[in-house]
This record gives structure tokens, C-alpha cells and sequence, in this order.
């Protein structure tokens, strides 16, 4: 089952966490990121199957796809990092794609 990871644990990430953790997505949440840990720390307690709590690198490190549910701006730091490590992104943050257009030029 692919490995999946979310980097922002707000409004669509928690829905997006709770989806997968209750098997509507064949999916498994392997690991998260958040700004407050505390935060991301306690929601990932509610789930059935608690994922890890860890920085950046370690969701690009645990899992195969990366789901950007924080910001835009962590979108330029989490963008490079994923595609580099051959994983793949799904961008919830999707004006970024018109602020960091440089992020995803000379991409398949
Ligand atoms: N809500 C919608 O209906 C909707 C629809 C389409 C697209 N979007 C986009 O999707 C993104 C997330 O939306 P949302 O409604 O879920 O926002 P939100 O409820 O404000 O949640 C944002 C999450 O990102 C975390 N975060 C903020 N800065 C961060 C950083 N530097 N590193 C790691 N995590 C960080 C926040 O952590 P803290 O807990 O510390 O605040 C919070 O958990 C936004 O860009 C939004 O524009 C939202």
C-alpha cells in the first residue's frame, strides 16, 4: 500500500489524515508535519493507526507521496526536496503554482 506523508495538519490536512486512517483512501499514513509538534503530535493520537511526527526530511525520507496541506510558502522548501528525492507531491496550496512557477519547470 503507498506509503503517504502530509506536511500541515490543518483544516484539509486533518480531513485528509482522517480519510486515510479510516480507509476511504488505500492508502497508508506513514508519517506527518506540522508547525506546532504539540499540535500535530496530539491530532495524530486521534487516529487509529498513529503516523510519526517528524521534521521535513523525514516525511520525504518515510514516505512514497507527499501531500503539501500548509502553506505556499512551504511549498518552495517542500518542492525541491521532494521531486529531488524521486517522490511524489500533491500540492493543496495550489497558488503557488503561479508564485513559484520556477519550482516545476523542466518536469514531465
Ligand atoms: N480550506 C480549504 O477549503 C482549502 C481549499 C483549497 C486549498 N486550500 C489551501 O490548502 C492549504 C491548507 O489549507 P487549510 O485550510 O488546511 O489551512 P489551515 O487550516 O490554516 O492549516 C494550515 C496548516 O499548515 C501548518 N503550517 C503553517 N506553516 C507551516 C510551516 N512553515 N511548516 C509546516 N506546517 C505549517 C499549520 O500549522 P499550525 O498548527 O502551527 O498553525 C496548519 O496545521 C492552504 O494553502 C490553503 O490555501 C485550502
Amino acid at each position: 500500500m503507498m506509503r503517504v506523508g502530509i506536511v500541515g495538519l490543518g483544516i484539509i490536512g486533518q480531513a485528509l489524515a482522517k480519510a486515510i486512517d479510516q480507509g476511504e483512501v488505500a492508502a497508508q499514513l506513514t508519517a506527518v508535519h506540522s508547525r506546532t509538534v504539540e499540535k500535530a503530535q496530539a491530532f495524530a493520537h486521534t487516529l487509529c493507526r498513529v503516523p510519526e511526527v517528524v521534521d521535513l526530511a523525514g516525511v520525504v525520507a518515510r514516505c512514497e507521496l507527499v501531500i503539501e496541506a500548509a502553506t505556499q510558502a512551504v511549498l518552495s522548501t517542500l518542492a525541491p526536496t521532494v521531486l529531488e528525492a524521486g517522490k511524489g507531491l500533491m500540492v493543496l496550496s495550489v497558488g503557488a503554482l503561479l508564485h513559484y512557477r520556477t519550482l516545476f519547470q523542466g518536469l514531465n
